[in-house]
């Protein structure tokens, strides 16, 4: 007897708690996802989104897991995994792994990936990231990026846009060479820089350069869920033909309903909406209801630092978010800058240059498993052998022997050594 659930009441309500498996398409846990379809679209006049049935059928799905859990324990050492990626990468009865169904560039620095996960993938909130890793030359490597398409749409695609940075390993390589076909891993969705549940009274939505992948997300999630209170979309690019979405963005501005598109290229004064950074004039100008707006920005150091700024000025920091892509470049004190740097496993030592110790560590040559690179996902952490270490984030001590560090933001306070 198939058993069906009517999902998305929660959209029907005009709120959107993560949607999983909202379509009868979507895929099961445990098994790939061969539809050919590739669209994320959107549509912006669209109201409500409305119920969708699935058919989870448990049964098939449980004694599929108990197969699974017997071919592992025939398949020891290397697990069922290793066999069945042969002839389909993207099979996993336990990680997520998604497969390139669409390859965009539309701006000559990006690129735009239509990802199909397996089904061990669960679902986002709008404003969340994954952890993508793809291997290159010979070494995988796993670098943090925000979904940017509507969380409600029910499709089981997931797109990601990857803004290439001139010394960058992974960015480079996913903007010159990913291919539809390729097989990435991920990791299932994370942070907290999400669309508020219900519908705020206004929504402020600031992003700078690659920053604007999360608040897409929220905006076209927003408009899926036929939400019609005031939006502000106020985006810097350094020119119009590097700002992504552009095109979508003043189409959904000419067409949904209170949505105001505000853009600022800061390399071509007299182009945009406005010209310059952040301040206090731009945001007046661009919504004088920002004083009671619920706000999300992120972008460059530089345009976070301002938002902050200027809604700490307003009293209204606790109706601002924010998400950083990248560590405030670290400066070691004056001073501190000493000792020697063990790698106790790999029997390697280097003079300590005042960096945190993944860098340390990548500069040695090592290749620790890294993640966000900014202490967010503690991918990286190692244990602390030996000697103390400050957090470069908060700037708190932290003393071995014997404890758990995360070495991306750990920075070395005179001789250390750590399990690496
Ligand atoms: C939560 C989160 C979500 C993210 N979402 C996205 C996204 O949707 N789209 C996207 O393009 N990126 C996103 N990023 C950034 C992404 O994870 C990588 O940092 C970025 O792609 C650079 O990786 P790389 O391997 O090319 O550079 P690396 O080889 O790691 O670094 C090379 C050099 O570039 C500098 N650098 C790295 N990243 C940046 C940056 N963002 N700005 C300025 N300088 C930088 C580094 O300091 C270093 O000097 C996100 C990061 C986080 C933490
Ligand atoms: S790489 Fe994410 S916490 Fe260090």
């Amino acid at each position: 007897m198939a058993i069906y659930r009517l999902w998305p009441a929660a959209e029907a309500r005009g709120t959107h708690d993560r949607v999983e498996r909202a379509s009868p398409r979507a895929p099961k846990r445990g098994l790939d996802w061969n539809d050919s379809s590739n669209g994320t679209g959107t549509d912006y006049g669209c109201a409500m989104a409305t119920g969708v049935l699935s058919a989870p059928r448990p049964l098939s799905r449980r004694m599929l897991r108990q197969a699974l859990r017997v071919f592992n324990a025939a398949a020891t050492p290397y697990g069922v995994d290793r066999y069945v990626e042969l002839v389909r990468p993207s099979w996993s009865s336990t990680e997520v792994r998604a497969k390139v169904v669409h390859v965009a560039r539309t701006t000559p620095r990006s690129v735009t990936l239509t990802l199909r996960p397996n089904g061990n993938w669960s679902g986002f909130r709008a404003g969340q990231h994954t952890q993508l890793s793809v291997e290159i030359d010979g070494v995988r490597q796993t670098r943090c990026y925000s979904m940017a398409n509507d969380a409600t749409s029910g499709t089981g695609l997931i797109e990601l846009t990857i803004t290439a940075h001139p010394e960058g390993r992974v960015s480079r390589h996913l903007q010159l060479a990913a291919r539809k076909g390729q097989t990435v891993g991920l990791t299932t969705a994370q942070g907290t820089f999400t669309l508020p549940s219900s519908e705020p009274p206004h929504l402020l939505l600031i992003s700078g350069g690659s920053g604007i992948t999360p608040v897409m997300s929220m905006l076209r999630t927003r408009c899926a869920l036929g939400w019609r209170t005031p939006v502000t979309f106020l985006h810097y690019a350094l020119t119009a033909g590097d700002m992504l979405y552009r095109e979508e963005l003043e189409e959904i501005a000419a067409t949904a309903p209170n949505v105001r598109l505000v853009r600022v290229f800061t390399d071509q004064p007299g182009t945009g909406d406005m010209d310059g950074f952040l301040t206090r004039a731009h945001l007046d100008a661009a919504t004088p209801e920002w004083t009671s707006a619920e706000a999300f920005v992120c972008g460059p150091a530089p345009l976070m630092e301002a938002a902050r700024t200027l809604f700490a000025q307003a009293n209204r920091s606790e109706h601002l978010r924010t998400e950083a892509f990248t560590l405030t470049q670290f400066t070691a004190e004056a001073g501190t800058v000493d000792g020697t740097v063990r790698f106790g496993a790999s029997e390697r030592a280097v003079a300590s240059d005042g960096t945190p110790l993944l860098l340390q560590a990548e500069a040695a040559g090592l290749t620790p498993l890294t993640g966000c690179r900014m202490g967010i996902c503690h991918t990286c952490t190692r244990r602390l052998c030996a000697g103390v270490v400050r957090d470069a984030v908060t700037g708190e001590l932290t003393n071995g022997p014997d404890v758990n560090i995360r070495i991306c933001v750990s920075v070395p306070v005179g001789d250390v050594e750590i399990d690496l």
